[in-house]
């Protein structure tokens, strides 16, 4: 019995006696205990009352396909070529990319409950705990090269905007190349990761993850200052399911995706100026090999980062292994 049979007889978060678990289950009651206590491993807080059984308290929001699906918009639904809800895995970006080389075609989404090994930008790990944020990754086919795909990743930033306004939350703003942010704090990432011919047909997996309800234990792993969707809140505000959240976003990325190719960064370009976090602000620009000041001017048709700075005037930034920073 796989130890995430029990959690949709607790999700609702009432009290469930180990007999009405065992039963439901067609297990023994020592098997229970025994799933109850490996729950443990997904950072789970079971609670446990004589005489009244298990539950998680305050309930647990599982992904659930026919949700996401009921929550489709009809376009959407007709681009979705496979739809892969796991409960753990390495992580979702490399599960995609497995799923691809193994014949997968375009339009495939895979999201997880919890990522073990959740990759970020520049060799960062992306702190994954179970069942508490979104981490999806979706598959494109492309044809003509990775030219054709410059912007995309700064794209796929505006649909997420999009998606999050979709769900009646408050606006967030992007930071180039790939941050969505709130009140300055880092809420979500995007990384795109490539296979195939680059100068050809190649496979593009767009990943995105998105804090949802970040439990503090967890973020003590994430070096930087991080938000959740808890927090954009208004008091007494209601948190939008992850399976409706995820449907807002498959809503949004699959028509882009589909449609990238034939046309470019150009008709997003002004969408992402709008949410530009920095835009007109000194900042340092982070390489690596050396740190470059200057004043964010936005982006041009492509994606690249307009700096100006004191000594060259405007230079196009493209992306890559760079991060960009408030001037102190
Ligand atoms: C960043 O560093 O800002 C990018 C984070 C991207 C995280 C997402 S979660 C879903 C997908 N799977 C991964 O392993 N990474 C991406």
């Amino acid at each position: 019995m796989p130890k995430t049979s029990l959690l949709p007889l607790l999700a609702s978060g009432e009290f469930c006696s180990g007999q009405v678990l065992a039963d439901a289950l067609g297990v023994s009651r020592t098997a229970v205990w025994k799933q109850l206590n490996a729950l443990a491993d997904y950072g789970l807080e079971i609670e446990s009352v004589k005489g009244r059984g298990y539950r998680i308290p305050g309930g647990i929001d599982l992904l659930d396909a026919d949700l996401v699906r009921s929550a489709l918009s009809p376009q959407a639904a007709g681009l979705l070529s496979g739809l892969l809800l796991l409960d753990t895995v390495d992580s979702t970006n490399a599960e995609a990319m497995r799923q691809v080389e193994a014949g997968a075609g375009a339009g495939l989404a895979c999201s997880a409950e919890q990522q073990s090994a959740g990759r970020g930008r520049r060799g960062r790990t992306w702190v994954s705990p179970f069942a508490r944020n979104i981490y999806l990754s979706l598959a494109w086919q492309y044809h003509q090269g990775a030219a054709a795909l410059e912007g995309l990743s700064l794209a796929v930033g505006v649909a997420v905007a999009r998606a999050l306004a979709a769900s009646q939350l408050p606006p967030v703003q992007l930071k180039w190349p790939n941050d969505i942010v709130f009140k300055g704090a880092k809420l979500g990432g995007i990384l795109l990761e490539m296979t195939g011919d680059a100068a050809g047909t190649c496979q593009v997996i767009v990943g995105v993850g998105l804090n949802v309800a970040m439990p503090v234990a967890a973020a003590g792993a994430i070096d930087q200052a991080w938000t959740d969707i808890d927090s954009m809140l208004e008091p007494g505000g209601r948190r939008p399911g992850r399976n409706v959240l995820l449907a807002s976003l498959l809503n949004e990325l699959l028509p882009l995706l589909a449609g990238f190719e034939q046309q470019g960064f150009g008709p997003w370009r002004d969408e992402w100026q709008a949410l530009d976090a920095f835009a007109g602000e000194p900042v340092v620009l982070h390489t690596g090999a050396r740190d470059l000041a200057g004043i964010a001017r936005g982006v041009d048709e492509r994606g690249a980062l307009q700096l100006e700075t004191a000594a060259a005037g405007i230079q196009s930034i493209y992306g890559g292994e760079i991060s960009l920073r408030r001037a102190p």
